[in-house]
């Protein structure tokens, strides 16, 4: 047994799971009318309720224990000061530092002393200010003398999703290019894409950390060989290509000019680098001004993580709700549910920051965990959901913890489209918590004037459970700085788990294997060699796949 789960404060927590299987939240609502001022934290305008949770004071006495057994706060504040808490990698995680517009010292601790990052971090956000106004105001001229009308990001995973939902949750605020983003290997994606564009004026940013993955350069390559197929002359390169990434050598391997060469650094993690120069994308849709409010909005959510006791610290109780179900009640996923369109890559941009941080089975000393780690996440935007597969939340046979976000304010306000959205909102957790007793049911058909034998048959179907947690984040209006905010308390979630777990949440090894393997089939789907050292359905596999290339 793991020194987490033997701790007092685990096997409390699981004595007293034990206590709540049979509490409805019903009842909890019913006994005490302050719950929701009881269980509910305002943050950086973001009103969080967390009061529809199979929570009471004692479990949250009791999680809270379990994060000051697991030392959450002393890790967190050898993230803040540089230690390389990264053991794998022996890096720090210092994203924090990339938004930190106090300006006040902070760097990777070398060889046991504190360094400071800051003037670098700020004279890379210079040149992002600079060279995006000279794109954005249309003096940045392509090779022919045109200005950019698009701008395409080359990246994947943590070098594409971070811009694209950023990208897309503050498209109203968009007065730049069009921003396109291509990710998959799949050609068609580029293919699709370059259909749009004029060579003349179109600039790509090759966004990689390592300037090395597969997919990136592929695509990297195939847009250059489309620009200069067009353009005829190698020196176009330098008007239309840019690179964001910590490989120096790499880009000028390349090809592409170091002066338009826009650096971070091996302490940022791909997944946690949309506040770096991997975010030039966002910057060249929005302008400069507003990625920084996005800036301010997460460093204002890294100063309450910091300082705010740990009862009242947003993403310290958001992760330890998590715990709550993913260790206690054994919820294997979490739901993100966004009540706004403009956040649809939400969901999907914390399956990476989520899974790929917490999808660990080895702890920090080595040892196997005996506890579950990170859950699934997944999610589309409300109400879209509603009308797929919130039916197996409300009645099915799983557990599964929801997010529901909102903003009070449309930026499009038309009609009453918002107030609908919001009273979908409000009514699914409503539902969820609430749900519908049989003789509820049996009242209701009663009313409708059925009869006793259709009551008898259709009530068990229509019978709610109820009791199903969720937390409601409302704030004002989506602007960047609200958007920062939210990202950030969700990276800090994360991170409260990882510590909890005590597992590294900065490392992604688990990637690695499945692109060996794709490097060693490559030569073999390509027909340099025959399959070799394979299991019978891969080999099987390729096999087939060169048959109907064949045909
Ligand atoms: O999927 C693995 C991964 O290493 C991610 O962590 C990262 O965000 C992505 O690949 C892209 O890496 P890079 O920015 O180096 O191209």
């Amino acid at each position: 047994m793991s020194a987490l789960t033997e701790s007092p404060a685990w096997k409390a927590l699981e004595r007293h799971r034990e206590s709540m299987a049979d509490v409805h939240m019903r009842d909890l609502f019913r006994e005490d009318p302050s719950r929701f001022s009881r269980f509910s934290l305002t943050v950086e305008s973001i009103l969080f309720d967390f009061s529809k949770n199979r929570i009471t004071e004692e479990t949250m006495a009791l999680l809270l224990e379990l994060a000051n057994s697991c030392g959450v706060e002393e890790r967190r504040d050898a993230m803040f000061s540089g230690e390389r808490i990264n053991i794998t990698e022996d890096r720090a995680v210092l994203h924090v530092a990339l938004r930190n517009r106090s300006g006040t010292p902070m760097g990777p601790v070398e060889d046991g002393h504190p360094t400071n990052v800051m003037p670098e971090v700020n004279r890379v956000l210079d040149k992002m200010r600079e060279f995006s106004e000279q794109v954005r105001s249309g003096a940045w001229k392509g090779y022919t003398g045109k200005a950019i009308t698009d701008v395409v990001n080359i990246g994947i995973g943590g070098s594409d999703l971070g811009p694209v939902m950023v990208t897309r949750a503050l498209a109203h605020y968009a007065d730049g290019p069009a921003v396109h983003f291509v990710s998959n290997v799949d050609g068609t994606h580029m293919a699709e894409t370059l259909k749009r564009l004029d060579p003349e004026t179109s600039l790509f940013l090759v966004a990689s950390k390592t300037f090395t993955t597969q997919e990136t350069m592929t695509n990297a390559h195939t847009a250059r060989d489309w620009l200069l197929d067009a353009l005829d002359d190698k020196d176009a390169v330098a008007r239309h290509f840019a690179a964001l990434s910590t490989n120096a050598e790499g880009v000028a391997e390349f090809g592409i000019d170091t002066d338009n060469m826009f650096e971070f650094w091996d302490w940022v993690g791909g997944r946690y680098s949309l506040w770096s120069a991997i975010g030039l994308s966002i910057v060249m849709a929005v302008g400069m001004d507003r990625f920084e409010e996005l800036l301010a909005g997460a460093h204002a959510i890294d100063n309450h993580f910091r300082n705010a006791p740990l009862d009242k610290n947003v993403p310290v109780v958001m992760a330890l709700l998590g715990v709550w179900y993913d260790n206690f009640w054994g919820a294997q996923s979490h739901a993100i549910l966004p009540y706004d369109q403009y956040m649809d890559r939400f969901p999907a941009y914390f399956q990476q920051g989520d899974m790929e941080s917490n999808g660990k089975r080895v702890r920090l000393d080595g040892e196997g965990v005996d506890y579950e780690t990170g859950p699934v996440i997944w999610g589309e935007p409300g109400t879209n959901g509603q009308h797929a597969f919130y039916q197996l939340i409300h009645q099915g046979t799983k557990l599964i913890p929801c997010d529901f976000l909102a903003p009070a304010v449309s930026l499009n306000p038309i009609g009453d489209h918002h107030a609908k959205l919001l009273a979908n909102f409000l009514a699914q957790p409503e539902a969820l918590m609430t749900g519908k007793t049989t003789e509820e049911v049996e009242e209701e058909m009663r009313k409708a004037g059925k009869d006793e034998a259709t009551i008898a048959k259709l009530a068990p179907h229509r019978t709610f459970e109820g009791n199903k947690p969720t937390n409601s984040f409302l704030f004002p209006r989506l602007t960047p700085y609200v958007l920062g905010a939210l990202i950030a308390l969700y990276e800090h979630k994360i991170f409260v788990q990882g510590a909890i777990w005590s597992i590294n949440s900065y490392d992604q090894w688990g990637v690695e294997l499945g692109k060996q393997l794709a490097k060693s089939i490559l030569p073999e789907i390509e027909g340099e060699r025959a399959p070799q050292g394979h299991d019978s359905s891969t080999t099987g596999l390729i096999e087939a796949v060169l048959q109907m290339r064949r045909e």
